[in-house]
C-alpha cells in the first residue's frame, strides 16, 4: 500500500495525531520528571520530602505512562494505516522501542518504590532521565518522518 498522506488531505491530517500527542506525553513526562528532580533534591540533601511533590510525581506519571503506551499503539497503526511502510522499518522505530521499554522499566521501578518493596531511588532517578533522553531522541528522529 502507497503513503496515502500524499494523496488524501484526511491522511494527511491524521498521521499528525501520533507526533501531537507524543508532544503532549514527552511534556507530561518533563512535568513528572520536574517533581521527581524536587524529590532527589530533598532525599540527598537529608531533609524530608514534601508530600505535594510526591502526590504531583504519581498523579502525573501515571497518566504519562498511560498516554506513552497509546501513543506507541497509535504510531504503529499510523505506519501501516496511512504511510504504507512495514513497522519497524525506521529509525525511528527503533529509538522509540527502546524509549518505551526504558520508560516502562522506570515506571516499574516507581511502582515498586511506591510500595515500599524497594530503596533504589537512584537507579530509578537514572533510569528516568535517559527516558526522557530517549523520548527526545524519538522527537528528532519522528520529526523528519512527517508527511
Ligand atoms: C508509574 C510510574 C512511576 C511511579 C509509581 C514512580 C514513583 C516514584 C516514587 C515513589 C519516588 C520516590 C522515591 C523515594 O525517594 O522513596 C520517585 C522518585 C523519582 N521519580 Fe518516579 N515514579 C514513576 C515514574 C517516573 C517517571 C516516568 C519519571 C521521569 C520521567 C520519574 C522520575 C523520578 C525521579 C527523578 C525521582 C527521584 C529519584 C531520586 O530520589 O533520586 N518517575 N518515583
Ligand atoms: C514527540 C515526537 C514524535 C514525533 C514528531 C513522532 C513522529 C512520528 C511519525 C511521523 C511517525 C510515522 C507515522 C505517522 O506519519 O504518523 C511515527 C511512527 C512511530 N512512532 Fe513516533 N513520533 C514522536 C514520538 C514518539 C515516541 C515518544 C514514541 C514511543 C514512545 C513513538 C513511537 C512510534 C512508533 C512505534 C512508530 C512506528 C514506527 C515504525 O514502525 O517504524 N513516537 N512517529
Amino acid at each position: 500500500m502507497a503513503d496515502a498522506t500524499g494523496v488524501d488531505p484526511v491522511s494527511f491530517y491524521l498521521a499528525y495525531l501520533h507526533p501531537v500527542w507524543m508532544l503532549a506525553s514527552l511534556a507530561m513526562a518533563v512535568v513528572t520528571l520536574r517533581a521527581g528532580l524536587r524529590l532527589r533534591t530533598a532525599r540527598r540533601r537529608g531533609i524530608r520530602k514534601d508530600a505535594a511533590d510526591y502526590r504531583s510525581h504519581l498523579r502525573f506519571a501515571k497518566p504519562t505512562m498511560g498516554m506513552l503506551l497509546i501513543g506507541f499503539g497509535a504510531g504503529l497503526l499510523s505506519v501501516v494505516l496511512l504511510r504504507g511502510w512495514d513497522v519497524f522499518s525506521t529509525a525511528h522505530g527503533f529509538v522509540s522501542t527502546t524509549a518505551l521499554v526504558l520508560f516502562l522499566a522506570t515506571a516499574a521501578l516507581g511502582r515498586r518504590l511506591e510500595k515500599g518493596q524497594s530503596r533504589e531511588p537512584e537507579i530509578h532517578g537514572i533510569l528516568a532521565l535517559l527516558s526522557v533522553f530517549s523520548g527526545a531522541a524519538a522527537f528528532g528522529t519522528g520529526f523528519v518522518l512527517l508527511p
